[in-house]
């Protein structure tokens, strides 16, 4: 009998190993019939209400926060559950076994997303994570300092703050205009904080509050003659841009792909260009970069499949179409709400220095009531931005955070024309 039972017990394990092809075939053949129905329709307009069906959003609701959390396609979280379920027919073989290997196999694919070789990217769980690793991988000493910008996210920048507390190093924030006018004048600003003890430059490459893109490869051309390192917090930049980090020319990069790629949610990406590698060395990587190391541990093997199909669907839709689309929605949004005279754009006009992310600020109503109305009477979702993030720990800088009582606006492929037409139209409403 119980000699029976274990053979049974084989006999499922193998079947679920049999299993893996099979789901991958699934979702390969899900992927090239929506690209055949695609490639079939004509104009732009039905193109994205079919892409639109791929997602799993409520009915009526109208996600504008792609910034904070996007929302995954189906194919993608289908497969994260098929994956789970089936793994635990035999954990152990499983998950350092054939699906271990298809979750290695995904930083192949990070690694072309991102434009850099797979020996300098590893999958992590967020931003914040990899910008912890970039930060403590490095070694920076008492009075050793390290720049950023008055608008960093708490993600990018209480690392940094770590570092301050507990081995004296020196944060210097850059306080950022509003909008930035051009990138001149942005590279001056930096040029004129760099002191002979910068160590590191950290900028995000998408700003978090006004959507501004960062100039990352001009500033690569003064850091890094200077031996500076230039981290870059790129939460919103995979998915969104169709970047190359390569041409950006960042040393280290740390991104979200729960928010623009429309992975699973806890899923990252962290860079580390191979020249700098000596001089960045976090402990995750101190044996190598891949998703399951000694010095990693173990991972959730699923999770990073679904990863990994996420940038597939980006790729079935074309990631030049992908950011042309969020792109030309957000552009739709900012010329609408340009006429409302209480709104003043933070975001800068360029098309080099913009993205999918638009901000205005507010005057004369606080920001969270005009959010708190678009969701209860309109289910509308967006950033109640609160200004800048950077992680206050004393009174002086307590007083250089800002508030700027603005609306922070992102537009992805699951949002359409008329949406943005409402948006402003209720908009213009709540502010008369
Ligand atoms: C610029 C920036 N960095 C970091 C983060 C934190 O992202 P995560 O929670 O995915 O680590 C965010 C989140 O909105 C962000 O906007």
């Amino acid at each position: 009998m119980q000699r029976r039972s274990f053979v049974k017990g084989l006999a499922a394990a193998t079947a679920a190993v049999q299993m893996w092809p099979e789901m991958a075939q699934g979702v390969n053949n899900r992927l090239s019939t929506l690209r055949t129905d695609l490639d079939a329709l004509l104009g732009e307009a039905d193109l994205w209400r079919r892409v639109r069906i791929e997602f799993q959003l409520n009915p009526g609701l109208v996600h504008f926060n792609t910034g904070s959390v996007g929302a995954a396609p189906r194919v993608v979280t289908d497969t994260v559950s098929q994956y789970l379920s089936q793994l635990e027919g035999n954990p152990n073989h499983n998950v350092w076994g054939p699906i271990g290997n298809l979750a290695e196999e995904v930083r192949t694919r990070a690694a072309e997303f991102l434009g850099a070789d797979v020996s300098e990217v590893a999958i992590t769980r967020n931003t914040t994570e990899g910008m912890n690793q970039i930060a403590t991988g490095i070694d920076l000493d008492a009075g050793d300092e390290v720049l950023t910008t008055s608008h960093e996210h708490g993600g990018g920048v209480c690392c940094w703050e770590h570092l301050q507390k507990h081995r004296g190093v020196q944060v210097n924030y850059m306080k950022m205009p509003n909008p930035v006018q051009n990138k001149e004048q942005f590279l001056q600003l930096l040029e004129q904080h760099l002191t002979p003890r910068t160590r590191v430059v950290s900028l995000m490459h998408v700003d978090t509050i006004t959507g501004m893109v960062y100039p990352l490869a001009d500033v690569a051309k003064i850091t890094r003659p200077r031996g500076i390192l230039l981290v870059c917090d790129g939460a919103h930049a995979p998915g969104m841009l169709h970047m190359n980090l390569k041409l950006l020319g960042v040393d280290a990069f740390a991104s979200s792909s729960h928010k623009w790629m429309l992975a699973p949610k806890g899923s990252g990406l962290l860079y580390i260009r191979r020249e700098v590698q000596d001089r960045i060395h976090p402990i995750s990587l101190y044996s190598g970069f891949s998703a399951y190391s000694a010095s990693m541990g173990t991972r959730n093997v699923a999770h990073i499949i679904g990863h990994g199909v996420a940038m597939d669907f980006h790729n079935t839709l074309g990631r030049a179409n992908v950011e042309a689309r969020c792109r030309q929605l957000s552009n739709r949004l900012r010329s609408h709400l340009l006429q409302f005279p209480r709104l003043r754009l933070l975001t800068p006009m360029q098309v080099e220095l913009s993205s999918g992310i638009v901000t205005f600020a507010v005057d004369g109503m606080p920001r969270a009531e005009i959010a708190s109305q678009l969701f209860a009477k309109h289910s509308m979702i967006v950033k109640n931005a609160q200004g800048t993030y950077a992680f206050a720990t004393n009174p002086v800088d307590k007083a250089k955070k800002q508030d700027y009582n603005c609306l922070r606006f992102s537009t992805h492929i699951y949002n359409s024309e008329a949406e943005v037409d409402r948006l402003a139209s209720h908009i213009e409403d709540i502010l008369a």
